[in-house]
């Protein structure tokens, strides 16, 4: 066979599990290309066939190009002074039921252009590009009006064509209720699920919709189930910021909907993690916004590993709770504050986050897949876990380029 490159001199990570080891590593590996696509994968000495163009590698790891299964990349402003605020005393919580928080990051996006958005966004995604991450996903939600929505999404969808990344977008117009609802959550929610949802799937700008499920500060479960309701009609998939603050019975809801994911989960009870395992939805785990708010109510790892829930890892990028442009982070703060595996780290920006964007077409090292590569100059796959603020990335490859 012919290949279009080879990668040579490299150790593999190939995340397809095998002989007891969970990272499936491939010691004096060889990966090959053909049409954008894995063609083969093993050791460099069995090899078969020739290649157009071969890389040495100098001893690199190699990894499945990094998924970010969870950014709110595209927003307008900071949140620096609600930082101060905080360290001052109030809470995240208090701080969005006086009207700020969320709505601050409304009121800067409602008043920014398409153009400003993606100029706001691209730096961000460049730090995460620059990490080895190929594929991202990233939500609305600081529109919370039909046009601001649409806007931010055209804006998300415009990043593929000045990077080389790999993007699924989610409509989160069920983030918050805007201050033209004020006091009427029910109406809003009614709005989202009866106009908004429709006419953002009429124009094909979300891959799916999440809605924020909580009884305090976002939608209950009644009002999400409308909402996922309209997103079932427009035959889009459903995620959900759940149980992050309080139990709501999100991941019972997560699961009944068949979604994708529920993500943060921390206070997500066992009995709402199972029925996440026995519906196939993955629990994303934000271990930066758990840092960055100081919360301490920790996700049931155990129950999650006894379900046999399949655990990803994002960094849940926004100007309120995670303002940290980094997946590598996320790694070291999966490991060292939910004391997750490397293996379930690695697992949980690969092949997990894959199944939390419903894409089968990567995620692994395996033929047949996409060819998106991240090259690392470590000696062991722990490294990419054990550093903190040491990017060791030494280049990306999408699509087999
Ligand atoms: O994923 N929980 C709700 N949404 C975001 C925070 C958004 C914000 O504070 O701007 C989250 O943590
Ligand atoms: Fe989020």
């Amino acid at each position: 066979m012919i290949f279009d490159r080879v990668w040579l001199d490299a150790n593999l990570c190939t995340m397809v599990p095998r002989d007891g080891d969970p990272l499936g590593a491939i010691e004096d590996g060889a990966i090959a290309a053909k049409d954008g696509r894995i063609a083969w994968v093993g050791r460099r000495a069995d090899l078969p066939g020739q290649a157009a163009e071969t890389r040495a590698c100098d001893g690199a790891w190699i990894l499945p190009g990094l998924i970010d299964c969870h950014t709110h990349l595209v927003f307008a402003g900071d949140r620096a002074r609600e930082f101060e605020m905080r360290l001052e005393g109030a809470s995240y919580e208090a701080i969005a039921k006086a009207g700020g928080g969320i709505l601050s990051t409304v009121r800067a996006t409602r008043d920014a252009s398409e153009d400003a958005l993606v100029n706001a966004a691209l730096p961000r995604l460049d730090q995460l590009l620059a990490e080895g991450v190929t594929t991202i996903e990233v939500k609305s939600g600081y529109g919370l009006d039909l046009a601001t929505e649409a806007r931010m999404l055209r804006a998300a969808r415009r990043l593929p064509g000045l990077r080389d990344v790999s993007l699924q977008t989610s409509l989160l117009a069920a983030h918050a209720t805007p201050p033209d609802y004020a006091g009427r959550t029910a109406d809003y929610a009614r709005h989202v699920a009866e106009d908004i949802v429709p006419a953002i799937a009429a124009e094909n700008l979300a891959d799916a919709v999440d809605a924020f499920t909580d009884s305090a500060i976002g939608f209950t479960a009644e009002q999400t189930a409308w909402v996922f309701d309209a997103a079932q009609r427009a035959g889009l998939r459903t995620k959900l910021h759940a149980d992050q603050l309080r139990d709501d019975g999100g991941a019972a809801l997560a699961a009944r909907y068949g979604a994708l994911s529920a993500d943060h989960i921390e206070y997500a009870s066992p009995e709402g993690i199972a029925a996440m395992a026995r519906a196939g939805t993955v629990g994303v785990l934000l271990p930066g916004a758990f840092y960055f708010i100081r919360e301490t109510h920790f996700p049931d790892v155990a129950a999650m590993r006894a379900a046999g829930l399949r655990m990803a890892l994002a960094t849940d990028l926004n100007p309120g709770s995670c303002p940290a442009p980094s997946l590598l982070l996320m790694l070291n703060m999966g490991c060292t504050l939910f004391r997750l595996t490397v293996a379930e780290a690695l697992a949980g920006v690969t092949t997990h986050a894959a199944a939390a964007l419903g894409l089968a077409d990567r995620g692994a090292l395996a033929p047949g897949l996409r060819c998106d590569l991240a090259l690392y100059g470590i000696s062991r796959p722990a490294e990419l876990c054990y550093w903190i603020g040491r990017n060791p990335c030494l280049g990306r490859v999408v699509a087999g380029r």
